[in-house]
């Protein structure tokens, strides 16, 4: 017979488990590195949804992410007790459902609309803020304008976008339209301008703890350099573009921050999350990081991954799932420096720390 203290106890304990359960709020914004699924719900050819994409997710089936298993937004999610975010085009995001958070990135998608156009039918940037704006509308018919307003300024964010502004429109082929516009200096000034806005609009709409990260070494993925290199040497080209956006965007965050006058955004420095599994990747347990898991031609860099393609037997030794994107094994190194990196990977501070922070206010 528990004695009345005992049972107030475990009341107690069961009332702060419940408490944790509400975790906050999480929004996903950008391209295919972030994408859960909402392509699946277009007319497009950017998709995720045939063997083996998900081979080691746990249902063991394609389910839109661009990666074997889990991708970043997901092991996020695991990272502040929260369920994956459902695609926002998800018939389930509903109801309660809708408190957890959603997901709004579609693959193929850039800063610019031009971005992706090959891709047809995806959800532009634009599009995904005006999601978001709906999203807050229905969340407040739900639980009352007061509270949502609340679980969104609350909430954490993440967006990821830039990589498709080169490969996908840039250097999608020799003299693009984009690149007889602008010598690279001056697109990447562009871009950058542009991404400003895209921010300062996020924060319009509520975001208060945004984490943006930068562009990958875009010359380094397995599909470039089936394209581009000879000698498996990293492209220059592509590299020489992440290293001009890259310190631009940490640029017009700290901008940002400074006007708003708090830290709203942080800088994820993914190009050197990247880069210390890619310049060596047997410290971190993978055999290559040159060769894609899954493709065709060299570096397993041709095209995209199909069931016809080549498919490693352990995924878990490949930095790279696909010709662009990063295994699940890969995604775990990059949210892990998420949470705890140093101030040169995460700028101003790392998620450990906003965590911490936001929890006791
Ligand atoms: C992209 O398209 C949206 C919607 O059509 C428009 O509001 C926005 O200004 C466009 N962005 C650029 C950079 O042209
Ligand atoms: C997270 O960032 C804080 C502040 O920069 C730092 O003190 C801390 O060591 C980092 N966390 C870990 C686990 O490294």
């Amino acid at each position: 017979m528990e004695s009345p203290s005992t049972l107030g106890l475990i009341l107690l304990l069961l009332g702060s488990l419940v408490c944790q359960a509400q975790a906050r709020a999480f929004f996903v914004f950008g391209d295919s590195l972030v994408d859960n699924g909402n392509n699946d719900y277009l007319l497009t050819t950017a998709r995720a949804d045939n063997y083996p994409y998900g081979i080691d997710y746990p249902t063991r089936r394609p389910t839109g992410r661009f990666s074997n298993g889990y991708n970043i937004p997901d092991l996020i999610s695991q990272a502040i007790g929260s369920p994956s975010t459902l695609p926002y085009l998800s018939p389930q995001l509903r109801g309660q459902n809708l408190l957890v958070g959603a997901n709004f990135a579609s693959a193929g998608i850039g800063i610019l609309n031009d971005t992706g156009i090959q891709f047809l039918n995806i959800i532009r940037i634009t599009q995904q803020l005006e999601y978001f704006r709906q999203y807050q509308a229905r969340v407040s018919a739900l639980i009352g304008e007061e509270e949502a307003r609340r679980l969104v300024n609350g909430a954490l964010i993440l967006i990821t976008l830039g990589g498709n502004d080169f490969v996908n429109n840039y250097y999608l082929v020799p003299m693009s339209a984009r690149s007889r516009q602008f010598p690279l200096p001056d697109y990447v000034v562009y871009i950058i301008s542009e991404y400003r806005k895209i921010l300062a609009r996020l924060y319009e709409l509520g975001a208060r703890r945004v984490l943006v990260t930068g562009t990958g070494p875009l010359g380094c993925v397995p599909a470039e350099l089936a394209m581009r290199s000879r000698n498996g040497e990293c492209s220059v080209e592509l590299q020489r573009a992440a290293g001009l956006f890259n310190p631009q965007l940490v640029q017009i965050i700290n901008s940002l921050n400074a006007e708003i006058g708090s830290e709203v955004f942080i800088a994820v420095n993914t190009q050197m999350m990247h880069m210390d599994f890619v310049s060596n990747p047997q410290a971190y347990g993978f055999v290559t990081s040159k060769v894609a898991c899954c493709g065709q031609g060299p570096y397993n860099g041709i095209g995209l991954c199909t069931p016809a393609s080549n498919l490693c037997p352990n995924r878990d030794l490949y930095a790279f799932w696909d010709p662009f994107h990063p295994s699940e094994r890969a995604n775990r190194l990059i949210v892990q420096q998420i949470l705890t990196g140093t101030q040169e990977y995460m700028h101003p501070m790392n998620l450990s720390t906003i965590l911490a922070m936001d929890s006791r206010t």
